[in-house]
């Protein structure tokens, strides 16, 4: 389902800040002196694109050439076909065997204060080694797929590494989903082992994770294993038969692994997200193409210099920034990173910067929630410490307002780092739309345009490009190599989802458009799905979790514009008739509600204000308005309700929501 209001207002609001920001921003000389890639590079992309795919992919260690580039056959694609690989071999052993061995790849800081370990390259080699062992030891086998739900802690990294030497997928839930959530996504996948810790901190606390796992692993009787992490000493309930420790199976394992190759299209991950309709979908990644782009993009678009740089990326790895930008980009090319466990205000407002300062870091990559609400917390924090080492700073998962990239630039960036809007989705897996930091000069709060050997079009409703000015829906018209192979075990899904509006060409969901100097701007999803602080939530599914409750009758639910978290949920509930009249005050039952969906979902899909009323605006045909909602959850004068059945149910509506206050945690 598409609608358009969302982005036409997001348009506004983004063109309104270009007038008043349309300056430019020109890359350090310094940095375009020295810079991985030039200008040219573009040139070189354009005129082959083949060839230039082939030669970023000549930048990993193939076990076996591949015979042909690409073959496409629309919808489906494969890289490098032939190939083989071993993605875990890329990521660390070969910077081992380069010399590189006592470089940092992690310097980990969990949330309590004074929790660090720094790793090498040698020792990652010996990490995953281990890993891969006691995972073949417990039954795992090439293929198989493997689900890991666990805090942002080292074992991750290396879990996700060991999966990926032995050539079995994984799929990592992040920690905020719940057991509902967590068993939904082992029973699509047919896992047969969960990785998980007994928790992690949270914001001063440790929390659980173990409970969720036990209840998933109850259901899911694919779920022969789970390996279980110590990392907060919290008690765990055990069950003998199915539960192992990691430091009783992985510890005593040899730390060498004979490392076979895969083919290119080996799968590597699945990775479940959500789509307007529907359960969340399990995106397939596969090995050559993927770890290609992620690599390339991740050296150009942060200009990385692996000796020296220090690059951090504040990603979960449950979300696909924590794959290819935490994960496969950066260890595949060398990097030395940082990887936080907790949250931005633990330990104090300033934990990052603190953190920045300590190590040293040169990369940021984060997400434009975290910096509005830097912003709020006011400029100060930042400038009590050193971050005269930073000199790019990069930005993801949502569009970024002209005014927080204007922030980021001057009051992180010391006004001399380029700042990197990057576009992409889970389905790209890799960024497709980014400014290049030594050779574009750029406009706050534009992606800019596509990277080299990336397509993309703009078309108009009817699938007509719009050419170098105007706006429209964001296509990309040629396949790319970290593309989504498909979603798991729903061919016609995939086919419908992302090729079907516009025929020959794939269908990102969001708005976008080519302003006067064929600049490219994103306007935001045209689709139910929602950005909340750059998570990705379906407005259907949260319906969903809404109308299991047996105390509600109907629910619809939009995403609102918010200063902070980008959107933010709200909900419309009609409750069932017996019950209706007991919860009018509503506060109560809303809460209530609040606490379902997070049992439902996870605590990242409660809504932030739920409407409990009588009735929701319907058309004659029974169909909910939810783009009158949008107006009223935006505070906004009503569109048209001629087409209502009955149009003073949305005033009602509009009048009890300009009383209410939003509940948030
Ligand atoms: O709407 C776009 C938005 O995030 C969506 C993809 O979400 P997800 O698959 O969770 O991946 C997020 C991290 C890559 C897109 O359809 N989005 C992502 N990056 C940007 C963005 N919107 C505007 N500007 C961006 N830089």
């Amino acid at each position: 389902m598409t609608s358009e209001p969302t982005t036409a207002l997001t348009a506004e609001t983004g063109l309104a800040a270009l007038a008043t920001e349309n300056r430019r921003f020109e890359p350090p000389a310094d940095l375009a002196a020295n810079a991985n890639v030039k200008a040219d590079v573009y040139d070189a992309a354009s005129t082959d694109r083949l060839a230039f795919w082939e030669e970023q992919a000549r930048r990993l260690q193939w076990e076996k050439p591949w015979t042909t580039a690409l073959d496409w056959e629309p919808p489906f694609a494969k890289w490098f076909v032939g190939g083989e690989l071993n993605v875990a071999v890329n990521c660390v052993d070969r910077h081992v065997a380069a010399g590189n061995g006592d470089r940092v790849a992690i310097h980990w800081e969990g949330e309590p204060e004074g929790d660090r370990r720094s790793i090498t390259y040698t020792e990652l080699q010996a990490d995953v080694c281990r890993a891969a062992n006691a995972l073949t030891e417990l039954g795992v086998e090439a293929g198989d797929r493997v689900m890991i739900y666990l805090p942002m802690i080292p074992e991750a990294v290396v879990a996700m590494l060991a999966c990926a030497r032995i050539g079995a997928p994984h799929s990592v839930v992040f920690g905020g989903f719940s057991a509902q959530a967590l068993t939904d996504r082992i029973t699509d996948a047919d896992a047969r082992l969960v990785i998980t810790s007994d928790g992690g901190y949270r914001r001063g606390a440790a929390a659980a994770l173990k409970p969720a796992v036990d209840e998933a692993a109850d259901r899911c009787p694919s779920v022969q294993k789970v390996l279980v992490v110590r990392r907060t000493g919290q008690d765990v309930a055990w069950n003998d038969e199915r539960d192992v420790w990691w430091h009783d199976v992985v510890d005593r394992q040899p730390d060498v692994h004979e490392a076979r190759s895969f083919d290119s299209e080996q799968p590597l991950f699945l990775l479940y997200t959500s789509g307007t309709t529907g359960k969340p979908k399990g995106i397939l990644h596969t090995s050559g193409g993927y770890l290609t782009q992620t690599s390339w993009s991740h050296n150009a678009v942060f200009d990385l210099k692996p000796e020296t740089d220090v690059y951090w990326c504040t990603a979960d790895i449950g979300w696909v920034t924590g794959h290819s930008y935490v994960v496969y980009g950066p260890l595949a090319n060398g990097a030395t990173q940082v990887m936080y466990e907790g949250t931005p205000d633990a330990g104090g407002k300033d934990r990052w910067w603190s953190i920045v300062e300590r190590y040293g870091v040169s990369l940021l990559y984060t997400a434009p929630t975290a910096i509005r609400t830097f912003m709020k917390w006011g400029d100060e924090l930042p400038a009590a410490h050193d971050l005269s080492t930073l000199r790019v700073l990069g930005s993801v998962g949502e569009p970024i307002n002209p005014e927080a990239w204007i922030w980021y630039r001057r009051v992180i960036g010391g006004d001399r780092c380029p700042i990197v809007d990057t576009w992409w989705q889970t389905e790209t897996g890799a960024m497709m739309i980014a400014p290049l930091p030594g050779v574009t000069s750029t406009k706050p709060g534009s992606a800019m345009g596509p990277l080299p050997g990336i397509s993309v079009d703009v078309v108009n409703g009817e699938g007509t490009s719009v050419g170098e000015v105007g706006g429209g829906y964001l296509t990309l018209d040629e396949p790319w190599p970290a593309m989504l192979r498909g979603i798991w075990n729903d061919e016609e899904r995939y086919r419908e989802t992302y090729w079907s509006k516009f025929p020959g060409r794939y269908f990102a969901g969001d708005g976008a458009k080519w302003d006067d100097d064929h600049v490219l701007w994103l306007l935001g999803r045209v689709d139910d799905v929602m950005n909340v602080s750059g998570h990705r939530i379906s407005t259907t599914e949260v319906e969903s979790a809404l109308v299991s409750h047996p105390s509600v009758a109907e629910a619809a639910v939009v995403g609102a514009a918010d200063p902070t978290t980008g959107q933010a949920i709200v909900a419309f509930v009609t409750p069932k008739g017996s019950v209706a009249d007991d919860v009018s005050s509503g506060d109560a039952f809303a809460q209530e509600l609040r606490n379902h969906v997070a049992k439902e979902i996870g605590p990242i899909a409660k809504p932030r204000q739920i409407l409990i009323t009588p009735e929701l605006p319907k058309t004659r045909s029974g169909k909910i308005m939810r783009r009158l909602l949008r107006d009223v959850a935006e505070h906004r004068e009503l569109g048209d309700v001629t087409t209502l059945a009955d149009p003073t149910v949305v005033n009602a509506i509009n009048d009890k929501m300009g009383s209410s206050s939003s509940a948030e945690d």
